[in-house]
């Protein structure tokens, strides 16, 4: 960088090596808990895999810290400097609840509902990512990395690169990159796509995600891309930037999970849940944000179809579907709560025993300690997804069962169908295909359970979401070689 613009850069910088900017920051308050400023980390993997890099780099993270109308001064948390990004009622309903989750949401899995497009959001979108990049660059130190998630900051790379031109700047989506055909339809694909280009390294979950988005980049900026590499060009063609898109699917925190899975209490909390349960044969369980790409009804259908059709009773099979709120105030997650808890209360009508249920319906989201004991109870999980970039519950799952037993039937429209081919994968939509395989699951000798289970926890141990961040860093700490 020539020597002029160092120092204009210098003049402005923070003193941190490493930056994390999302749209939540990684604490929750704890109102129970005074001791620690009153937060604490979130549960999630992200964290989990970026805390030693932040300790390690006097690292930042910037992020909103959940309330609305509220200013916080920076604090230290858990070895990180915390940066909150404050956020109005207005831009909360227009820049989250409106063009994140109404329009960006809704277009990038699959338009499974309707994407809306308001130009008023899209304004928010706007404000907020230049906010969110601002806070970043007054953050960072001079050359320092600067790595930027998920689909509520798209534009932050290109607002980053402008103010702070000295920066390596990563981006990774956690959620899917749809075709070109169908990011077609927004009408801000150009803004977006350059968003994103001023990244050097700009990550995917699926190779299909990263190939979707290079097909964009080519057909509605016009860059020159050649094999993973997008050669941005001023107004006379010289290259000025060269930006690199490909796939790192991202992982959970196995060591965390295996830990928990053996621990005493964990288990003996498993076998408790089964006798409460009524003592079935087989537990299904279900374990997903109240969101409509986790084709939760779907599900629901199937199993009630097993029930009508005499092939399954409640004493043989009981099905636990925890739903955790999410985006209440969005319309269609509204939508679908009801519908959800509709089907639930229908099949819980006909089916149910005084003894047992059809499906124990939970709307709670539950601390890492029970998800764990649930997985272990479980002896088939359903993950039935229409879309997901990647799908951690099923990960989760397969980390917990120590013992190579237990059954994952798995949608193949998740990013995990690509890492866990031994599942018993479906296409949810095939009603039918979705009760064989849900049936076959049910049904599955312990010498074909433990194969598929061997297979796949081979992949998931050795691909931890600590070696995720690690790949992905080193990728963007080296330079790209012009093709
Ligand atoms: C997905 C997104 C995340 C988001 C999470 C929860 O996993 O990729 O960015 O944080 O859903 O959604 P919420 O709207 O509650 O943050």
């Amino acid at each position: 960088m020539p020597e002029e613009e160092n120092s204009k850069a210098a003049r402005h910088h923070g003193h941190s090596d490493f930056v994390v900017v999302s749209n939540r920051l990684p604490v929750d308050r704890d109102s129970t808990d005074n001791s620690d400023g009153g937060w604490r980390r979130s549960p999630g993997g992200l964290v989990t895999a970026l805390a030693p890099v932040m300790a390690a780099h006097e690292g930042a993270w910037v992020g909103w810290h959940g309330a609305p109308d509220e200013v916080l001064e920076p604090f230290h948390h858990d070895n990180m400097d915390l940066i909150p990004v404050p956020l109005s009622a207005e831009e909360v309903e227009l820049y989250y609840e409106g063009f994140s989750n109404s329009t960006l949401w809704p277009l990038y899995h699959d338009v499974i509902a309707p994407p809306e497009f308001h130009r008023t959001w899209w304004d928010a979108y706007r404000t907020v990512n230049k906010r969110f990049a601002q806070a970043a660059a007054g953050a960072a130190a001079l050359n320092a990395t600067v790595w930027v998630q998920d689909y509520q900051l798209q534009l932050v790379p290109r607002y980053l690169r402008q103010l702070r031109p000295d920066l390596r700047i990563g981006f990774f989506n956690h959620i899917p990159f749809p075709p070109q055909e169908i990011f077609a339809q927004l009408p801000w694909r150009q803004n977006i796509i350059e968003g994103l280009l001023d990244a050097d390294l700009i990550g995917f979950q699926r190779a299909s995600d990263a190939a979707n988005f290079l097909r964009s980049a080519r057909r509605f900026v016009g860059a020159g891309v050649k094999s993973a590499q997008i050669q941005v060009k001023d107004g006379d063609g010289k290259v000025v930037h060269i930006a690199r898109a490909a796939a790192f699917p991202i992982s959970i925190d196995v060591a965390q999970i295996q830990e928990l899975a053996a621990s005493k209490d964990v288990i003996a909390r498993s076998r408790q849940i089964r006798q409460e349960l009524g003592n079935p044969k087989t537990i299904l369980l279900g374990v997903d944000r109240l969101d409509y790409t986790k084709g939760i009804t779907h599900r629901l259908k199937a199993y009630g179809e097993l029930l009508n059709d005499g092939v399954l009773t409640v004493a043989d099979a009981s099905m636990i579907q925890v739903a955790s709120p999410s985006r209440e105030n969005v319309e269609t997650y509204k939508q679908l709560r009801d519908e959800v808890e509709g089907m639930v209360g229908r099949i819980n009508g006909q089916y149910d025993t005084i003894q047992n249920t059809a499906v124990r319906y939970l709307h709670h989201s539950y601390p890492v300690e029970e998800m764990v004991a649930l997985y272990l109870a479980a002896d088939v999980m359903l993950v039935t997804a229409l879309r997901d970039g990647m799908n951690l519950v099923a990960k989760e799952y397969v980390a917990a069962r120590g013992d190579n037993t237990g059954a994952l039937v798995l949608s193949e429209f998740t990013g995990a169908a690509d890492q866990l081919k031994s599942a018993i994968l479906v296409n949810p939509h095939d009603i039918d295909g979705l009760k064989s395989a849900i049936l076959r699951a049910v049904n599955l000798s312990p010498v074909e359970a433990a194969r598929r289970m061997r297979t796949m926890r081979r992949q998931i141990l050795s691909h931890d979401v600590q070696r995720w961040s690690r790949e992905f860093l080193s990728t963007l700490e080296t330079e790209a070689v012009p093709v």
